[in-house]
């Protein structure tokens, strides 16, 4: 098959600049390319203006789409357009899930909806807005991004000073609106799943050890334990796969992560952040439909290392995202007789 693979570059290799934090390493898109090189021909395509006519002329029988898009709330959302525009199937989830989840607060308008957990919120689109969230504390996110991008380890607040202030900065600095939301005070997980319907499958829970952050952080997941405070040089011991759980909680979990996955209409893949109230009871953060997936072990990215706890190799991983789009799209007849041509 000709596999078209989208991708944003980061030209950059600073991983602290913040605002190409969600884009791919040349390292990366070689990783992907690799993999799928075992078993495809590969076709480039960097997501730039020209992608509409290179994926117009490019003949692609499906895309492997890892491209995060460049300006807005829809960034995400804006290869995918292309594609459905083209009618050339890709992997992963169309561009209304991707614009939905790259949006806290509408994410969590359908978990509620859904009855699926998921911590208290407003949203605010200036920082003298009425407050109607009493339970402190609190934290204080941009509306559209990802990356942990503008949840530095100070938006953990415990009162409603601090609280505006720091929603003052990101309505300011991010030019966006802030979502402010009761924190979880319990563990954290992340939780990848693969395939469709009735295949769709978790993989190995990782548990976010937030005790081996630096000890005056706060207990979160912030932009500087993502990006500063782990390097592959000095990695942060942040990550457990598989997460020790028993079995309830790991039952209710991988129930919750999925019931989101569906609610959310989510394709393929897709790395769910969950956390535990002071109850032990899981709720969802947010839902990643377009993961980040590093290829060195030691950078520390959540889905392929679910992937490898669950025996899958990084181009065994890259080939089973692919395999539940083609499964999906009706394509894996083709493959096979393309394989016996
Ligand atoms: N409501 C919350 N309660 C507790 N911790 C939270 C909450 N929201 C976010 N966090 C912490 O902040 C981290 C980043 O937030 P998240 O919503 O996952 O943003 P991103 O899209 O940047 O990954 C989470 O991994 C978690 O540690
Ligand atoms: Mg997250």
């Amino acid at each position: 098959m000709r596999v078209g693979l989208t991708y944003n570059l980061k030209e950059n290799a600073s991983l602290a600049d913040e605002h190409s934090a969600e884009w791919d390493l040349p390292e990366t898109i070689d990783a992907i390319a690799n993999a799928l090189s075992r078993e495809h021909e590969v076709i480039w395509v960097l997501a730039d203006a020209d992608a509409y006519e290179k994926l117009r002329h490019s003949r692609a029988d499906i895309v492997f789409n890892v491209a995060e898009g460049k300006d807005g709330p829809n960034r995400e959302a804006h290869l995918p357009a292309i594609l459905e525009f083209l009618r050339i199937p890709y992997t992963g989830s169309d561009s209304l899930t991707l614009s939905l989840c790259l949006n806290k607060a509408r994410t969590k308008e359908i978990l509620f909806y859904h009855g699926i957990p998921t911590p208290d919120f407003q949203v605010f689109h200036a920082s003298n807005e009425p407050l109607v969230l009493t339970d402190y504390p609190m934290l204080v996110k941009p509306l559209w991004e990802g990356s942990s991008i503008g949840i530095h380890d100070n938006v953990w607040v415990e009162n409603e000073k601090e609280l505006r202030s720091k929603m003052k900065g990101i309505i300011v600095q991010h030019h966006q609106p802030a979502i402010v939301e009761e924190a979880l005070t319990g563990r954290e997980f992340t939780v990848a799943l693969l395939g469709n319907g009735t295949q769709l499958k978790v993989l190995p829970l990782v548990e976010v050890m937030l005790d081996a952050l630096p000890h005056e952080a706060h207990p979160l997941y912030s932009y500087e334990a993502k990006w500063i405070w782990d390097t592959p040089e000095k990695p942060l011991d942040i990550f457990h796969c598989p997460a020790q759980v028993e079995d309830v909680l790991k039952g209710k979990i991988e129930g919750i992560a999925k019931a989101a996955f569906r609610a959310l209409g989510c394709r393929d893949w897709c790395r769910i952040d969950v956390r535990l109230d002071r109850e032990g009871n899981p709720s969802i953060l947010e839902v990643n439909p377009l993961p980040g997936i590093l290829p060195n072990p030691r950078q520390n990215s959540c889905f392929p290392k679910a992937a490898r706890a669950a025996g899958m190799d990084y181009p065994e991983m890259v080939l089973s995202i692919l395999g539940a789009a083609l499964e999906r799209c009706g394509m894996l007849e083709s493959v096979g007789s393309s394989k016996r041509r």
